[in-house]
């Protein structure tokens, strides 16, 4: 068992990540971190909740997201923008980067991102970011960063079939000679986040599309995406500036895609 605690996390920050801390709660057991903060007030500085015992956690595209107690860290990370931010999809991808510097932090160094939320190691997931918005009166965007973190699933990988499309769990005890404090690793996690929200406010996702090609585990891969247009074929060929996935179509010709589910056939999926 863990022993998640609010005092505990604000231990480990260190000073620039608390200087940006507003609240942190930590839940014994919760419905949903991002349902939680989308409901409070607009907040002035980063708004954190946490959980290892999520009852109702939602992914991407009305998925649900599965965390029985014990099994893995649930992060929210809210934001108040004055102003809506430019891209916000991109947000997303700079925030998974933001997650793949705390994980480096505790030396594991081969999780990669699958574009646009996904968290791949040994070619499973690993995990998943949820972003959500909620616009103020004034005109403000609250953004509502969530991740799921698989972090002890105690070889239940088949209780979990469910959370994306088919693609097997994975655990970040199995990547580790040693798993770190719970508290560590969510103290780290809000580092990360935190300075990619900040740094993506400050410039732009701009900075980080240099980043993402280092981290791309679609990068040269045959993969089928799902769009609102209709479905796209091709090989996975980088993202843009903006953030934009990029695909060579097997039709011929770049083809950039802002929005949808992408599948890899083949590696880490289930069945048919
Ligand atoms: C996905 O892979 O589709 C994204 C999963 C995101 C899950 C996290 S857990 C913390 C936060 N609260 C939620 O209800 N969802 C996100």
């Amino acid at each position: 068992m863990n022993n998640l605690d609010a005092d505990a996390i604000r231990q480990n920050l260190g000073e620039t990540a608390a200087a940006r801390l507003g609240s942190l709660d930590v839940f014994a057991e919760i419905d949903s971190t991002n349902s939680y903060l989308l409901q409070q007030p607009a907040p002035g500085k980063i708004r954190v909740a946490a959980t290892d015992n999520q009852t109702a956690g939602r992914g991407r595209h009305g998925r649900t997201w599965q965390s029985p107690a014990g099994t893995g860290l649930c992060l929210s990370v809210a934001y108040t923008f004055p102003s809506p931010p430019e891209n916000l999809p991109a947000l997303t991808l700079a925030i998974g980067l933001g997650v793949i510097e705390a994980l480096k932090e505790l030396n594991v160094t081969n999780v990669q991102l699958k574009w646009p939320n996904d968290l791949i190691a040994m070619d499973d997931k690993l995990g998943g970011i949820l972003t959500e918005s909620r616009g103020q009166p004034d005109g403000a965007v609250t953004v509502v960063s969530g991740i799921g973190l698989n972090i002890d699933l105690d070889d239940r990988l088949d209780d979990f079939p469910g959370m994306d499309e088919g693609r097997r769990a994975i655990d970040l005890k199995s990547q580790v000679a040693d798993l770190p404090d719970w508290n560590r690793i969510a103290a780290g996690l809000v580092r990360g986040i935190g300075k990619a929200i900040v740094d993506y406010e400050a410039a732009g996702f701009a900075p980080f599309s240099r980043q993402w090609s280092e981290h791309d585990w679609l990068f040269g891969r045959e993969v089928t995406i799902d769009t609102p247009q209709g479905e796209i074929k091709g090989k996975a060929a980088g993202i843009a500036e903006d953030g934009a996935l990029l695909i060579d179509t097997l039709l011929g010709g770049r083809q950039q895609v802002t929005s949808g589910s992408v599948h890899v056939a083949g590696i880490g999926e289930r069945g048919s």
